[in-house]
Protein backbone atom coordinates (compact mmCIF):
# COMPACT_ATOMS: atom_id res chain seq x y z
CA UNK A 1 0.00 0.00 0.00
CA UNK A 2 1.53 3.80 -0.70
CA UNK A 3 1.54 6.25 1.64
CA UNK A 4 -2.30 7.66 1.92
CA UNK A 5 -4.60 10.27 3.96
CA UNK A 6 -5.91 8.22 6.33
CA UNK A 7 -8.89 8.70 9.38
CA UNK A 8 -9.75 5.48 11.39
CA UNK A 9 -12.53 5.57 14.39
CA UNK A 10 -11.53 3.52 16.97
CA UNK A 11 -14.84 2.90 19.07
CA UNK A 12 -13.23 0.73 21.83
CA UNK A 13 -15.86 -0.79 23.94
CA UNK A 14 -18.89 1.96 23.37
CA UNK A 15 -22.24 1.59 21.69
CA UNK A 16 -25.09 -0.44 21.81
CA UNK A 17 -26.26 -2.02 18.12
CA UNK A 18 -29.18 0.23 17.85
CA UNK A 19 -26.51 3.37 18.27
CA UNK A 20 -23.94 1.86 16.10
CA UNK A 21 -26.23 1.85 13.43
CA UNK A 22 -27.39 5.14 14.07
CA UNK A 23 -23.91 6.68 14.10
CA UNK A 24 -22.89 4.94 10.94
CA UNK A 25 -26.06 6.05 8.84
CA UNK A 26 -25.35 9.66 9.53
CA UNK A 27 -21.70 9.24 9.13
CA UNK A 28 -22.36 8.19 5.83
CA UNK A 29 -24.71 11.43 5.26
CA UNK A 30 -22.10 13.42 6.32
CA UNK A 31 -18.84 12.10 4.34
CA UNK A 32 -18.11 13.01 1.12
CA UNK A 33 -16.76 10.77 -1.57
CA UNK A 34 -13.38 11.91 -1.33
CA UNK A 35 -11.07 9.17 -2.64
CA UNK A 36 -8.50 11.14 -1.32
CA UNK A 37 -8.54 10.51 2.45
CA UNK A 38 -9.13 6.21 3.16
CA UNK A 39 -12.00 6.72 6.28
CA UNK A 40 -12.32 3.56 8.74
CA UNK A 41 -14.75 2.70 11.65
CA UNK A 42 -13.31 0.48 13.86
CA UNK A 43 -16.61 -1.35 16.49
CA UNK A 44 -16.61 -3.48 18.68
CA UNK A 45 -16.75 -7.35 17.44
CA UNK A 46 -20.36 -7.85 17.20
CA UNK A 47 -21.33 -5.05 15.38
CA UNK A 48 -18.48 -5.96 12.53
CA UNK A 49 -21.29 -8.12 10.48
CA UNK A 50 -24.74 -5.41 10.06
CA UNK A 51 -22.38 -2.38 10.01
CA UNK A 52 -20.24 -4.22 6.97
CA UNK A 53 -23.80 -4.33 5.33
CA UNK A 54 -24.49 -1.04 5.84
CA UNK A 55 -21.21 0.25 4.88
CA UNK A 56 -20.29 -1.84 2.00
CA UNK A 57 -19.99 0.62 -1.21
CA UNK A 58 -20.01 3.43 0.55
CA UNK A 59 -16.77 5.65 1.95
CA UNK A 60 -16.28 3.89 4.94
CA UNK A 61 -14.53 0.82 5.54
CA UNK A 62 -14.28 -1.80 8.34
CA UNK A 63 -11.30 -2.49 10.73
CA UNK A 64 -11.20 -4.60 14.06
CA UNK A 65 -9.88 -3.48 17.54
CA UNK A 66 -7.81 -6.56 18.21
CA UNK A 67 -7.35 -10.79 16.72
CA UNK A 68 -6.03 -13.76 17.79
CA UNK A 69 -2.22 -14.60 17.24
CA UNK A 70 -3.69 -18.33 16.66
CA UNK A 71 -5.39 -19.57 13.51
CA UNK A 72 -8.47 -21.12 14.65
CA UNK A 73 -9.45 -23.40 17.19
CA UNK A 74 -9.66 -24.01 21.23
CA UNK A 75 -9.20 -20.47 21.79
CA UNK A 76 -12.29 -19.47 23.66
CA UNK A 77 -13.60 -15.69 23.69
CA UNK A 78 -11.06 -15.13 21.09
CA UNK A 79 -11.63 -14.29 17.45
CA UNK A 80 -9.50 -15.06 14.02
CA UNK A 81 -8.12 -12.91 11.70
CA UNK A 82 -9.63 -14.93 8.79
CA UNK A 83 -13.14 -14.59 10.66
CA UNK A 84 -12.49 -10.41 10.75
CA UNK A 85 -12.24 -11.09 7.10
CA UNK A 86 -15.23 -12.87 6.25
CA UNK A 87 -17.00 -10.40 8.05
CA UNK A 88 -15.82 -7.67 5.99
CA UNK A 89 -13.05 -6.04 7.76
CA UNK A 90 -10.04 -5.03 5.70
CA UNK A 91 -8.40 -4.04 8.63
CA UNK A 92 -7.37 -4.35 11.79
CA UNK A 93 -5.73 -2.96 15.33
CA UNK A 94 -2.84 -4.35 16.43
CA UNK A 95 -0.92 -3.50 19.59
CA UNK A 96 -3.01 -0.25 20.97
CA UNK A 97 -2.03 0.69 24.21
CA UNK A 98 -4.85 -0.82 26.68
CA UNK A 99 -4.45 -3.87 25.10
CA UNK A 100 -0.47 -3.47 25.95
CA UNK A 101 -1.52 -1.98 29.41
CA UNK A 102 -4.46 -3.96 30.83
CA UNK A 103 -4.09 -7.64 28.60
CA UNK A 104 -0.06 -7.50 28.95
CA UNK A 105 0.69 -8.24 25.30
CA UNK A 106 3.89 -7.92 24.16
CA UNK A 107 6.12 -7.13 21.46
CA UNK A 108 6.67 -11.29 20.57
CA UNK A 109 2.40 -11.62 20.96
CA UNK A 110 2.40 -8.78 18.62
CA UNK A 111 4.30 -10.06 15.60
CA UNK A 112 2.08 -13.30 16.12
CA UNK A 113 -1.06 -11.23 15.69
CA UNK A 114 0.22 -8.77 12.68
CA UNK A 115 1.60 -12.30 11.12
CA UNK A 116 -2.14 -13.54 11.43
CA UNK A 117 -3.78 -10.98 10.11
CA UNK A 118 -1.51 -10.47 6.96
CA UNK A 119 -1.87 -13.67 6.37
CA UNK A 120 -5.89 -13.21 6.13
CA UNK A 121 -4.89 -10.08 4.15
CA UNK A 122 -6.00 -7.95 6.77
CA UNK A 123 -3.82 -4.56 7.00
CA UNK A 124 -2.17 -3.81 10.49
CA UNK A 125 -2.75 -0.77 12.08
CA UNK A 126 -0.23 -0.81 14.57
CA UNK A 127 0.25 1.47 17.88
CA UNK A 128 3.49 2.39 19.42
CA UNK A 129 3.52 4.54 22.55
CA UNK A 130 5.45 5.65 25.31
CA UNK A 131 3.66 6.24 28.80
CA UNK A 132 3.75 9.42 31.07
CA UNK A 133 6.68 7.87 32.78
CA UNK A 134 8.94 7.15 30.43
CA UNK A 135 8.02 10.41 28.30
CA UNK A 136 9.37 12.08 31.71
CA UNK A 137 12.10 10.27 31.64
CA UNK A 138 13.04 11.22 28.16
CA UNK A 139 12.89 7.83 26.75
CA UNK A 140 10.31 7.89 24.43
CA UNK A 141 12.39 7.34 21.32
CA UNK A 142 13.97 4.27 22.95
CA UNK A 143 10.37 2.96 23.94
CA UNK A 144 8.99 3.26 20.19
CA UNK A 145 12.35 2.36 18.79
CA UNK A 146 12.11 -0.91 20.53
CA UNK A 147 8.67 -0.98 19.40
CA UNK A 148 8.78 -0.78 15.90
CA UNK A 149 12.23 -2.61 15.60
CA UNK A 150 10.97 -6.00 16.35
CA UNK A 151 8.40 -5.75 14.38
CA UNK A 152 10.71 -4.63 11.32
CA UNK A 153 12.74 -7.40 12.21
CA UNK A 154 10.09 -9.56 11.98
CA UNK A 155 8.60 -9.32 8.93
CA UNK A 156 9.80 -8.51 5.06
CA UNK A 157 9.40 -5.75 2.91
CA UNK A 158 6.36 -7.27 1.18
CA UNK A 159 4.33 -7.61 4.37
CA UNK A 160 5.41 -4.00 5.86
CA UNK A 161 3.86 -2.82 2.65
CA UNK A 162 0.43 -3.71 4.78
CA UNK A 163 1.27 -2.19 7.89
CA UNK A 164 -0.25 1.47 8.81
CA UNK A 165 2.14 2.57 12.22
CA UNK A 166 -0.08 4.77 14.57
CA UNK A 167 1.77 6.49 17.30
CA UNK A 168 0.13 6.89 20.05
CA UNK A 169 1.74 8.57 23.14
CA UNK A 170 -0.46 6.80 26.41
CA UNK A 171 -0.50 9.88 28.33
CA UNK A 172 -2.56 11.39 25.66
CA UNK A 173 -5.34 8.77 24.57
CA UNK A 174 -8.67 9.83 26.26
CA UNK A 175 -6.86 11.93 28.51
CA UNK A 176 -7.66 15.69 26.62
CA UNK A 177 -4.09 16.34 26.24
CA UNK A 178 -2.62 16.47 23.16
CA UNK A 179 0.89 16.00 22.36
CA UNK A 180 2.14 18.92 20.25
CA UNK A 181 2.25 19.37 16.56
CA UNK A 182 5.78 19.84 17.02
CA UNK A 183 6.15 16.91 19.17
CA UNK A 184 3.88 14.37 17.20
CA UNK A 185 6.05 15.26 13.78
CA UNK A 186 9.17 15.21 15.86
CA UNK A 187 8.07 11.08 16.98
CA UNK A 188 6.35 10.46 13.18
CA UNK A 189 10.20 11.45 11.10
CA UNK A 190 12.09 9.35 14.05
CA UNK A 191 9.80 6.19 13.37
CA UNK A 192 10.25 7.22 9.95
CA UNK A 193 13.95 7.13 10.15
CA UNK A 194 13.70 3.89 11.64
CA UNK A 195 12.15 2.49 8.50
CA UNK A 196 14.38 3.99 6.20
CA UNK A 197 17.44 2.87 8.22
CA UNK A 198 16.07 -1.39 8.32
CA UNK A 199 14.33 -0.69 4.72
CA UNK A 200 15.34 1.53 3.00
CA UNK A 201 13.52 5.12 2.27
CA UNK A 202 11.61 3.86 -0.27
CA UNK A 203 9.41 1.74 2.33
CA UNK A 204 9.96 4.20 4.41
CA UNK A 205 8.07 7.13 2.53
CA UNK A 206 5.12 4.85 1.51
CA UNK A 207 3.96 3.60 4.92
CA UNK A 208 1.40 6.07 6.52
CA UNK A 209 1.89 7.19 9.98
CA UNK A 210 -1.14 8.26 11.95
CA UNK A 211 -1.34 10.28 14.84
CA UNK A 212 -3.40 9.52 18.18
CA UNK A 213 -4.45 10.29 21.44
CA UNK A 214 -6.70 12.94 22.30
CA UNK A 215 -7.12 14.27 18.17
CA UNK A 216 -10.28 15.62 18.06
CA UNK A 217 -12.02 18.00 15.50
CA UNK A 218 -9.93 21.60 16.95
CA UNK A 219 -6.59 20.03 16.61
CA UNK A 220 -6.57 17.72 13.44
CA UNK A 221 -5.72 20.04 10.92
CA UNK A 222 -2.95 21.74 12.50
CA UNK A 223 -1.26 18.13 13.36
CA UNK A 224 -2.23 16.80 10.11
CA UNK A 225 -0.05 19.59 8.47
CA UNK A 226 2.80 18.08 9.67
CA UNK A 227 4.88 16.40 6.87
CA UNK A 228 5.14 13.22 8.41
CA UNK A 229 1.96 13.21 10.13
CA UNK A 230 -0.82 11.36 7.66
CA UNK A 231 -3.96 10.91 9.69
CA UNK A 232 -5.10 10.03 12.64
CA UNK A 233 -6.30 7.17 14.20
CA UNK A 234 -9.09 8.99 16.52
CA UNK A 235 -10.95 7.66 19.74
CA UNK A 236 -13.27 9.58 21.85
CA UNK A 237 -14.07 12.17 19.07
CA UNK A 238 -15.02 9.33 16.74
CA UNK A 239 -17.95 8.19 18.90
CA UNK A 240 -19.77 11.90 17.19
CA UNK A 241 -20.66 11.47 13.38
CA UNK A 242 -19.99 15.76 13.22
CA UNK A 243 -16.42 15.31 15.32
CA UNK A 244 -15.02 12.28 13.09
CA UNK A 245 -16.52 13.90 9.47
CA UNK A 246 -14.63 17.18 10.56
CA UNK A 247 -11.33 15.27 11.73
CA UNK A 248 -11.56 13.48 8.13
CA UNK A 249 -11.95 17.01 6.34
CA UNK A 250 -9.08 18.59 8.19
CA UNK A 251 -6.24 17.76 5.33
P1 LIG B 1 -8.59 9.18 22.15
O1 LIG B 1 -8.15 7.67 21.85
O2 LIG B 1 -8.76 9.86 20.82
O3 LIG B 1 -9.89 9.06 22.91
O4 LIG B 1 -7.50 9.80 22.96
C1 LIG B 1 -7.26 7.36 20.82
C2 LIG B 1 -6.99 5.88 20.80
O5 LIG B 1 -6.87 5.27 21.87
O6 LIG B 1 -6.90 5.28 19.71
Amino acid sequence: MSRKKIVAGNWKMNKTLEEANGLVTYLIELLEENEDVIKIIIPPFPFLSALHLKTKNTVLQLGAQDCSAHTQGAFTGEVSASALKSVGCNFVLVGHSERRTYHQEQNELLIEKTKQALNANLIVILCVGESLQQRKANQQETIVATQITSVLEALTKEQLQHIILAYEPVWAIGTGETATPQQAQEMHHFIRNLISKHHGSELANSISILYGGSCNAQNAQELFACPDIDGGLIGGASLKADDFAKISYSF
